[in-house]
């Protein structure tokens, strides 16, 4: 059963190949930096603890948006805090049995976790190409694109509470 780890110095960065280049290089070059200095947490899939071999990963950082572009009406006018899925990236030797779906959905009940304890109004994602955006929309996980970007998309923590994702555990 694969696990979730934060990204740390024994996982195998320079092997990863998800078939996009800026993918393989922000895991391979900017991930470890960006959590050093606070600014995006990296989550590795690796096949069970410890292990080096890198399955698939996510990262997560804090955006703020302005509340005109999504629908709900009772808002502030302003920004709203939510949750970017900054990257996701599954390796081609693991695509298409069903990782990247449940990446997705943990990323989901980790925005549900961080807005118990601090206002998060929604996961926020950008589509890397059109392809991508179409896997997104195709998973039917409640997200919706954002007013003024077709390829932002975003799904809010009361939706995700209702999917009922359950605790957290190591296991995904
Ligand atoms: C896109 C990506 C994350 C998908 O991960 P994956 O593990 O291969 O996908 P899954 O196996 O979880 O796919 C789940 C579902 O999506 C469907 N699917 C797969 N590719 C699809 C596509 N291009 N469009 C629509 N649906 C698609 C599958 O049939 C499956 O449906 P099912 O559960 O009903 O059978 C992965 O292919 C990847 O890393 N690609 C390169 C990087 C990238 O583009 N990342 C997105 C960055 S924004």
């Amino acid at each position: 059963m694969p696990v979730v780890e934060f990204l740390a110095s024994h996982h195998d960065r320079t092997n990863f190949d998800c078939g996009k280049e800026s993918l393989n290089r922000y895991l391979r070059e900017v991930a470890r930096q960006n959590a050093d200095r606070n600014l995006g947490v990296t989550h590795v899939v690796v096949p069970e603890k410890g292990a080096a071999t890198v399955m698939g990963y996510f990262t997560l950082v804090t955006r703020v948006i302005e509340s005109e572009v999504v629908p709900e009406k009772r808002l502030p006018r302003g920004s709203i805090g939510v949750i970017l899925l900054g990257r996701l990236a599954v390796s081609t030797l693991y695509q298409n049995q069903g990782l990247g779906k449940r990446m997705l959905l943990r990323a989901m009940a980790e925005t549900e976790l961080v807005s118990r304890r601090i206002g998060i109004y929604a996961l926020v994602l950008d589509a890397l190409d059109e392809q991508a955006r179409a896997w997104y929309l195709g998973l039917n996980f409640g997200l919706m694109p954002v007013a003024d970007d077709p390829n932002r998309l975003y799904v809010p923590v009361n939706f995700i509470q209702q999917l009922n994702l359950g605790n957290l555990t190591a296991e995904l």
